[in-house]
């Protein structure tokens, strides 16, 4: 086997105490890559690096270049908020350094495709974490569909509604920055149903507004209606400053109606149904699909595989700029109230 791989992580605090406690542990007790040194402006976020990779003080930055400059390293990986992320790929790309990213690739369309264009001059290789799509429940959903047992798929229903509408409750940055629930949520959203419905976006209309009792600056509820290139449609609705928390991340609702039968998600819960409900339904129980890791352990796995050789992973950057595209097309239709074709909307920014 060859030997760990180096990397240096960006953003030690929120989401990165996850990556540090949970995701780069399995990682080195695998033997696939080890922390060369870590990266936060917050003092108190570093100690999170240093607690559980093991990291020395003097291992532990708030200055991102001399982290780099001081330390080879195979990989950056990057857990700061969207707005900052093409700071961290510039840097890393100056040091030769693949990237693994928090989702989205950046907080606008533009910056997507100003890294999208930067990682490949460089020749690098990235990927981006969208980790709910790769979760069991909606790996288990995707395989169902993709067995072709139940024929084809005709529309998908999606539902992630959430309590938070306090500031601080999901985080202080998302009560700030415009449009937080597409940018933070449903861009996860976005890339589920491109893998339940096996294909890109063609167009988008979102409705999105904020309700006067949320503390959120943007927007933070959602509906709406996608058609896929393959035409697949899809219905959604997120919110984030709900009464209650009907689908919560990790027990979100997807519905996947076939030719052949209805496939329900609901709160882990995979169900095969066909007939009329509780009138010699069929009502079949599926229970969800089993391997060592999902989600971000998985992914961080796939990645270090990637580099040392294997395939690239489904959440290359080649293949999330169409996740990208489909989440600023849908901004771009809340904000005009115009349906948006997406592969324009991807084609005109990605030339440009
Ligand atoms: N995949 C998921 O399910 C998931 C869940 C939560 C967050 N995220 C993503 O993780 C990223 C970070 O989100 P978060 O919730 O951890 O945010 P956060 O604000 O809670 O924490 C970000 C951390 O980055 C540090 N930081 C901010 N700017 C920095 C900079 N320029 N240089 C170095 N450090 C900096 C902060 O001090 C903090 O410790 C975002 O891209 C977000 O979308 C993903």
């Amino acid at each position: 086997m060859s030997s760990p791989l180096r990397y240096i992580i960006v953003g030690t605090g929120g989401f990165g105490r996850y990556w540090c406690s949970q995701v780069l542990p399995r990682l080195r007790d695998l033997g696939k890559a080890a922390a060369a040194a870590a990266v936060d402006i917050s003092p108190d976020a570093l100690k999170n690096a240093q607690t559980f990779l093991k990291l020395p003080p003097d291992k532990c930055y708030s200055d991102m270049a001399k982290a780099f400059d001081e330390n080879p390293a195979d990989f950056a990986i990057v857990v700061v908020p969207p707005a900052h992320h093409e700071s961290v790929v510039d840097v890393a790309l100056a040091h030769g350094c693949h990237i693994l990213s928090e989702k989205p690739i950046a907080d606008s369309m533009e910056a997507c495709c100003r890294i999208y264009h930067k990682v490949k001059r460089a020749g690098r290789k990235m990927a981006v974490t969208m980790s709910h799509r790769f979760d069991q429940d909606k790996q288990s959903l995707q395989r169902l569909i993709q067995s072709g047992k139940y024929g084809r798929l005709d529309y998908l229903v999606g539902r992630n509604t959430w309590m938070c509408r306090k500031y601080a409750a999901w985080g202080n940055f998302r009560y700030q920055i415009p449009d937080p629930l597409l940018i933070e949520g449903t861009v996860h959203h976005f890339d589920i149903i491109r893998s339940l419905a096996d294909s890109d976006a063609k167009t988008v209309h979102a409705l999105t507004w904020n309700p006067a009792w949320s503390e959120f600056k943007g927007d933070c509820q959602a509906l709406i209606l996608i058609e896929m290139l393959n035409g697949v449609k899809c219905l959604y609705e997120g919110a984030k400053a709900n009464a209650s928390a009907l689908n919560g991340w990790t027990e979100d609702y997807w519905r996947a109606e076939c030719e052949g039968a209805t496939l329900e998600l609901d709160q882990r819960r995979l169900r095969v149904i066909a007939g009329r409900l509780n009138q010699q339904a069929m009502i079949e129980q599926v229970p969800l699909q089993q391997q060592p890791a999902w989600m971000n352990p998985w992914l961080a796995e796939r990645f270090v595989d990637w580099l040392n050789g294997a395939d690239a992973p489904p959440n290359n950057l080649e293949d999330n700029i169409q996740c990208a595209a489909l989440l600023f097309a849908a901004i771009e239709s809340a904000h005009t109230k115009q349906i948006v074709d997406v592969q324009e909307f991807l084609a005109g920014r990605l030339k440009a």
